[in-house]
C-alpha cells in the first residue's frame, strides 16, 4: 500500500525530454491535454506543460507499480488535473486527487486519496525587489503582517512572506477555488503544535532549501480538515539542498 500522500519535485527539462516530440503533441496526451497544449505558443510554456503532465503520470506509476502510459489524465483550464473517468472509472477518478505547481525550471506534483494542494516557489531572494509589505497587505492577516514587519527588509522577510504565500496557495488549490482574495486575509498560517484558537481549516507541511544556483526553494503541501496530515512520501529528482521542514495549520480567524 503506497503512503497516502505522494509527492514529486523535479527539474522540468529531464522530465520533458523523454516525453516530448516537438512540434506535435506527444501521443500519450489525452484530448483535453492536447487541446490546452494547442493553445500554448511559447516553447517554454509548452515544455513546462508537457513536463508536468508526464511528472503526474510518473508519480502515479511509482505509487501503483504501473507504467506511466497506464494513466490518462484530464487538464481542465483553471482547475486541478484529474484522472480520466472514462478510462479509469468514476470510483478511481473520484478517489484520486492530483495537484501540480511549476516555478522557474522546476515542477512539483502530488497525488492523494483526499483533496490536496501543492505549491512550489523557486526564487532568487537576494535579487528580488518586491515590496513584501505591500503584497502582505493583500494576502496576510494582521498577525502575519506584524511578523513580517519585525524582520529586516531583505531576504529573511522575502522568505517568510514566500512561506506564508506558498502555504495559502496550496490551501486554495485544495479547495479548488484558486486564490480567494476576499478570504485570504482571514486565514492564518500557524506552526503546528502550538495551542490553536479558531477553526482549523487545513494541515500542511513545508520544506525549504536551495538550488545549486543559490535560489530559495519552498515546497508546500496541504490537505483539508482538522484531521492532520496524511503519511507523506516526497521524491526529489532535482539538485536541491534541503535546509528544513515543518508542519503547519491553516486557521480561520473569527469575524
Ligand atoms: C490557480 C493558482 C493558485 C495557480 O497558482 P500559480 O502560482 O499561478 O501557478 P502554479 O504553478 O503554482 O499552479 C498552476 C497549476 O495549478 C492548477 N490549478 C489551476 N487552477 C486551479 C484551481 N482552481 N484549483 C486547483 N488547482 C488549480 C493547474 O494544474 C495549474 O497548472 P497548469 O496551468 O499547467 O495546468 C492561481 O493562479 C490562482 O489562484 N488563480 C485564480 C485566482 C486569480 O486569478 N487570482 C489572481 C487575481 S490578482
Amino acid at each position: 500500500m503506497p503512503p497516502a500522500l505522494q509527492l514529486l519535485l523535479a527539474a522540468q527539462a529531464p522530465m520533458a525530454a523523454p516525453a516530448q516530440q516537438p512540434p506535435q503533441a506527444p501521443g500519450w496526451l489525452t484530448e483535453s491535454e492536447a487541446a490546452r497544449l494547442a493553445g500554448m505558443q511559447h516553447p517554454a510554456r509548452r515544455q513546462e506543460f508537457i513536463a508536468c503532465r508526464y511528472a503526474l503520470r510518473h508519480l502515479l506509476a511509482m505509487a501503483h507499480g504501473t507504467t506511466a502510459d497506464h494513466w490518462r489524465l484530464d487538464a481542465p483550464e483553471g482547475r486541478a488535473p484529474h484522472l480520466n473517468a472514462q478510462h479509469h472509472g468514476e470510483e478511481a477518478a473520484g478517489s484520486t486527487h492530483l495537484s501540480l505547481s511549476h516555478s522557474g525550471a522546476w515542477l512539483a506534483c502530488a497525488a492523494a486519496p483526499h483533496p490536496v494542494g501543492i505549491d512550489l516557489e523557486v526564487k532568487d531572494l537576494h535579487a528580488s525587489r518586491r515590496d513584501v509589505l505591500a503584497l502582505a497587505g493583500m494576502a496576510c492577516t494582521p498577525g502575519e503582517l506584524a511578523q513580517l514587519q519585525a524582520l529586516d527588509d531583505g531576504p529573511a522577510r522575502q522568505r517568510h512572506f514566500l512561506q506564508i504565500w506558498s502555504l495559502k496557495e496550496a490551501y486554495f488549490k485544495c479547495t479548488g477555488t484558486g486564490v480567494d482574495f476576499a478570504a485570504i486575509r482571514r486565514i492564518e498560517c500557524r506552526p503546528a503544535g502550538l495551542p490553536i484558537q479558531g477553526e482549523v481549516l487545513a494541515h500542511a507541511r513545508a520544506w525549504h532549501g536551495a538550488t545549486a544556483g543559490g535560489h530559495a526553494v519552498l515546497l508546500s503541501v496541504c490537505v483539508l480538515g482538522a484531521g492532520g496530515l496524511l503519511p507523506c512520501s516526497l521524491q526529489v529528482d532535482a539538485d536541491i539542498a534541503w535546509q528544513g521542514e515543518g508542519d503547519w495549520c491553516l486557521v480561520a480567524l473569527p469575524g
